[in-house]
């Protein structure tokens, strides 16, 4: 089933149909398919750069680094923590990733619910084209779109489950689309992520602040939990695929890069923090 009819244009807020292989508004704004079948609703006007988001490098690496499943224990702990009266039973869930990368999380958890009696609706959002482009590659029963957590290009009320995997939360737009009562998860670096490398790359580490101790605006917490293991690159070339995904290639001083092409192989820490929230205020106001 399409999940365009989901949509909405993101210069006047009215609904998208679907007409062959484009998405017009009732003022008549057109949007076309991308090849891929993914479609692009960031107006030019509403980008900050040329090219916003994440870089083809970087999508590149992170796909490469996830095709791994390095992160697969995370995925497990989604499914895992993901709230009992939120599963899909007889109706469909409507899931929005926002910021979902190259859909390596998306498609998996897909994968993950695809026995159970409902199914999962999914629509996966990223600011970055390459990112968008890479994901309409790589699961085609998702509604991949380009375009931003500042302003959705969604009605409100219209899904059930946002997830910021990792991402750049907005949390007055999460909460506009999301229903009543409408789950959110967000998925966040512990203290001890990747310490390993970090001890390598930077002089001193800094303290752990933790995000959003004091809560985040229009939601309440529903659960806390962790995924903490070890994993190991085992090659130099694996080592700099990570790099290439963090931000701390462009954080970490010279002389730290220099020390971790040193190296032929490392085990790291995952640490990662998961936390569900249920939405607590109605949020009407487009964007
Ligand atoms: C660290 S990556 C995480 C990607 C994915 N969730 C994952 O965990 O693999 C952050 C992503 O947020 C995207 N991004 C940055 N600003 C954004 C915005 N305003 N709206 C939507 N996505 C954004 C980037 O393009 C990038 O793909
Ligand atoms: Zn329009």
């Amino acid at each position: 089933m399409s999940t365009f009819e989901h949509l909405s244009c993101p210069l006047d807020a009215t609904p998208l149909s679907l007409n062959k292989r484009s998405l017009i508004c009732a003022r008549g704004h057109t949007y076309d398919l991308a090849k891929t079948g993914y479609i692009n609703l960031l107006p030019v006007q509403n980008k900050r750069s040329k090219d916003p988001g994440d870089s083809k490098e970087m999508v590149a690496a992170r796909q490469a680094f996830l095709n791994q499943q390095h992160y697969f224990p995370i995925v497990d702990q989604i499914v895992k923590s993901w709230p009992q009266d939120n599963m899909p039973s007889q109706a469909r869930i409507r899931v929005l990733d926002a910021g979902c990368g190259e859909g390596y999380y998306l498609s998996q958890i897909g994968k993950a619910f695809s026995n159970q009696k409902g199914a999962l609706e999914r629509l996966g959002l990223d600011i970055s084209k390459w990112a968008v482009t890479a994901a309409s590659k790589r699961d085609k029963d998702v509604t991949w779109i380009v375009g931003s957590n500042a302003s959705l290009p969604m009605p409100s009320d219209r899904v059930d489950v946002v997830l910021c995997l990792f991402g750049f939360p907005v949390f007055s737009e999460f909460a506009r689309v999301l229903s009543k009562s409408g789950l959110l998860l967000l998925v966040e670096s512990g203290a001890d992520h990747l310490i390993e490398l970090r001890k390598i790359l930077y002089p001193s580490i800094h303290d752990y602040k933790p995000t959003h101790a004091d809560g985040v605006p229009h939601f309440e917490l529903v659960s806390e939990s962790t995924a903490n293991y070890s994993f190991t690159l085992p090659s130099q070339a694996d080592i700099q695929q990570l790099l290439a995904m963090t931000p701390h290639i462009h954080k970490a001083s010279y002389e730290g890069r220099e020390a971790v092409k040193l190296l032929q192989s490392i085990t790291l820490t995952a640490d990662v923090k998961l936390r569900w929230y249920r939405k607590t205020t109605q949020e009407t106001n487009h964007v």
